[in-house]
């Protein structure tokens, strides 16, 4: 047994730096999509490289928005699989790579596609409304898709007489549940990520930075969401700390976050939540993306996702309902 317990890393604070001039990677990157009428859409998780040379960084709703109304021949989709698929799925008669075609994600994987198929049919007149973070099978299961910034606005525009099943995230289900008084069946998903926050890691961070407010992903667990400030997608998440008078946030996501919020906000600082072993919050599939693998994605145009035309028709109907109704 060892005498002492080891101390807490210590935190990681992020500020803006001076910009310095882009790689000759980088230069090669941006001169290749434009030869090739490319655009290069980027989660607010990707590496700051990525985030440089990016047409558009936001989350995964302004994601989707962008991916519905580009009129580039390929979009290069720098995120995980589903956002990917997504983007597909609303433009099939497009190129769309993703520079590691192994970049999934946790929650996703936490609803199989067989699984839901079997729920529903014993209970077939459920309203499935389905996060986005889900592959294009789960979609193709629902009735509504909604992200982390509209969950709240589609839930509310579900038939009151409809019982919900919300899939594949109980932290957010439970936070819309909160939100709006509506009651629904939760799928026992989770992100491996959001949910390494813990109550005992904040209320540390909180005594170094008593002053800070603190602003949670909505896929923390709820006695992480009830400590925060603010519980909003990664996009709110820069109008809040833009918005709000402190100087110092407390950034309860994956820390690729701070990237873009040290960018648009270079006069505030942000410390990165830490969860119980670590100062940082890394989620290892979005950080499968390089760019040595993007240049080489443009460079080959592969990988590229593929999907089933009637995979695309069924999943379409749900991500269409969504633009509709956010
Ligand atoms: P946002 O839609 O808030 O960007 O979240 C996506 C995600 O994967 C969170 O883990
Ligand atoms: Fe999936 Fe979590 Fe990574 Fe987001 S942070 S992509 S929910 S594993």
């Amino acid at each position: 047994m060892p005498d002492t317990l080891a101390a807490p890393p210590s935190l990681q604070v992020f500020r803006h730096q001076s910009s310095s001039s882009l790689t000759k990677q980088q230069e090669e990157i941006i001169r290749l999509k434009e030869e090739k009428n490319a655009i290069i859409l980027c989660h607010n998780y990707q590496i700051d490289p990525i985030q440089q040379v990016a047409d558009y960084v936001g989350d995964s709703l302004g994601l989707a928005r962008k991916a519905a109304e580009t009129d580039a021949e390929i979009i290069i989709f720098c995120g995980v699989h589903f956002m990917a698929e997504t983007a597909k799925i609303l433009n099939p008669g497009k190129t769309v790579l993703l520079p590691d075609l192994d970049a999934g994600c946790s929650l996703s994987d936490s609803c199989p596609a067989e699984q839901l198929a079997a729920y529903k049919q014993k209970n077939p007149d459920l309203y499935i409304v389905a996060y986005v973070n889900c592959s294009a099978a789960v979609k193709a299961l629902s009735d509504v898709i909604c992200t982390s910034g509209n969950a709240v606005k589609i839930v509310e525009q579900v038939p009151q007489d409809r019982e919900i099943l919300f899939v594949p995230d109980q932290n957010l289900g439970q936070w819309v549940i909160g939100q709006t008084g509506r009651k629904m069946q939760l799928w026992p998903g989770s992100c491996y990520a959001h949910v390494l926050f813990t109550k005992e890691s904040i209320e540390r961070c909180r005594l170094e930075y008593p002053h800070a407010p603190v602003v949670a992903h909505p896929e923390c667990i709820d006695s992480v969401r009830e400590m925060a400030d603010e519980v909003c997608s990664t996009e709110k998440m820069v109008s809040f700390c833009q918005n709000n008078p402190a100087d110092t946030f407390i950034i309860l996501t994956e820390t690729g976050m701070m990237h873009r919020l040290t960018r648009e906000l270079p006069e505030k600082s942000f410390v990165a939540g830490p969860t119980g072993n670590c100062a940082c919050n890394d989620c290892r599939f979005m950080k499968m993306n390089t760019l040595p693998k993007l240049l080489d994605c443009l460079q080959s145009g592969a990988p590229e996702i593929t999907m089933d035309s009637d995979l695309i028709t069924q999943s379409k109907a749900p991500i269409r309902r969504m633009l509709d109704w956010s």
